[in-house]
């Protein structure tokens, strides 16, 4: 395992600095203060950012030609070699990912490494490392979140109309299709990723050549680096650049909606495939058994999905808690950025994937679903929408006069469609059994026909309205 040498000529115990102190940082120090064992996730972005510094240098003349050259080289040859490297390397005896690879860039090209900090500072490169991060994660998720979507289309497509009870309050309450849950879904996924972009688009800005705080002191071309590292923008202001972190808030706040998107819908399946509502089957490659029931099958992935929630929305606030005492500018703080952002990017990526696999193998019991229309309530509201459109009556008395219809039946163990002609009378003389027998479960998901209905017909539509903008891709998508 490679660590540095403590005889690395310039590198003071393998450090980027040390003249002042007279001392070593004590050993207890490095368990606290030493990063590598987690940014050393950052590595390819560090290079790139480097490679792209001693281009600007030697536009500069702070570097020859043959220097930078030189200085490519090694770059671009650690960048082949980073899968060894990083497996080589004594994670936890590197003070962090920037010193790791200057000393080993060193180590490689000669003394003439040493002239590649100039003008930089860890402050605006581990900002523009973590920057080009969260680029290429958003750039991830996006792709996973419109797999989900795709996912979801598909499955409400194949349920378009088949029924299902909808729920208010956890209890059943009007008729609608299974597919029109799952636009629901698919309605918070695309805010999702509506908000990615706008996260994209504020990440998207290069903080390199804002220096430790004031601005490098040499007269970098920030344009043309803003253009070689694939961002968009420059930042305006050196001092809020090396302390901004407002885009890795951005992500974990983002990140956390969508996991609470994603355990409600987890919630509602749990559910819905409970041994009492029985509505659903979770696929069983998505469940895990119990080592003593025999008979147990427990939705152990929705659950842990739901679980996982309580870890990102923790990490959320964990990066509030960070910035709210800093004081402009870097401070050292900041590093604690860090673990938490790649543990919920990793939680949220697995959490996609896992779902949108869950997802494809949901199935529904439509029979039962239609049991329980016959046997519950849910066309209620239906029955008071036709006293209404039929026989004239004001809403309110409808719904007291249904109220009625729903007490009786309740009270004498009868299906609402069964009630006899006789007790209707006694309710309501507007009442009466031919409007009963009008009550179905087709008509009642029909007559909700109109944009956001759950009317077999408008969910198509909404399926072929979400498909066209699925197609729509993060890239084409940031032009401002
Ligand atoms: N490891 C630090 C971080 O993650 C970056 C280095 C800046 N360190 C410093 N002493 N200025 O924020």
């Amino acid at each position: 395992m490679a660590g540095p040498k403590s005889s690395e000529p310039g590198y003071a115990g393998g450090r980027l600095w040390g003249g002042v102190a007279d001392r070593p940082p004590a050993e207890a120090v490095k368990s606290l203060t030493y990063s590598f064992a987690f940014d050393a996730v950052l590595l390819a972005c560090d290079l790139s950012v480097n490679r792209a510094w001693a281009e600007a240098l030697r536009r500069v003349r702070v570097l020859t030609d043959r220097e930078a050259k030189r200085i490519q080289r090694g770059l671009a040859r650690m960048e082949r070699e980073a899968d060894a490297l990083l497996r080589q390397a004594d994670r936890a005896a590197w003070e962090d990912v920037h010193t790791f690879v200057e000393v080993t860039l060193h180590r490689r090209v000669g003394d003439v490494a040493k002239k590649l900090h100039a003008g930089k500072s860890r402050n605006d490169q581990v900002a523009t490392d973590l920057r080009m991060y969260v680029k290429e994660l958003l750039t991830r998720l996006d792709g996973l979140l419109r797999g989900l979507i795709a996912a979801l289309l598909e499955k409400a497509e194949a349920h378009a109309q088949t029924p299902f009870p909808a729920y208010t309050h956890m209890r059943q309450a009007q008729p609608t299709v299974f597919g029109h849950y799952l636009m629901a879904y698919v309605a918070a996924v695309e805010r999702d990723r509506e908000d990615l972009r706008v996260r994209y688009n504020e990440t998207d800005v290069l903080p390199l050549g804002s220096g430790a705080v004031s601005g490098s002191g040499f007269p970098v071309d920030r344009r043309l680096l803003a253009r070689r590292l694939g961002f968009r923008g420059i930042s305006a202001n050196s001092i809020d650049a090396v302390g901004d972190r407002d885009f890795v808030l951005g992500f974990h706040l983002w990140a956390a909606r969508l996991m609470i998107h994603l355990s409600r819908m987890a919630e509602d399946l749990i559910v819905w495939s409970s041994d009492e509502a029985r509505l659903v089957r979770l696929p069983q490659e998505f469940c895990t058994g119990s080592s003593l029931m025999p008979q147990k099958l427990n939705p152990d992935v929705a659950e842990l999905v739901r679980g996982k929630t309580a870890r990102v929305i923790g990490h959320a606030v964990q990066a509030m808690a960070l910035l709210k005492g800093l004081p402009s500018s870097y401070d050292r703080d900041l590093q604690e950025d860090k673990e938490a952002l790649f543990d919920s990017a990793r939680t949220v990526q697995d959490c996609v994937a896992v779902w949108t696999g869950l997802v494809r193998g949901v199935e529904v019991d439509e029979k039962r679903a239609r049991g329980f229309f016959q046997s519950g309530f849910s066309l209620a509201t239906d029955l008071a929408d036709a006293l209404v459109r039929e026989r004239g009556v004001p809403f309110r008395e409808a719904h007291h006069i249904v109220g009625r219809v729903v007490r009786w039946c309740l009270d004498n163990h009868w299906r609402l469609g069964d009630v006899p002609a006789d007790v209707l009378a006694d309710i309501s003389p507007q009442v009466d059994s031919k409007l009963l027998k009008g009550l179905g479960l087709e008509s009642a998901l029909a007559s909700r026909d109109l944009t956001g209905g759950t009317a077999p017909k408008q969910v198509r539509s909404q399926i072929r309205a979400a498909r066209r903008r699925l197609s729509r891709v993060l890239r084409g998508a940031q032009v401002p």
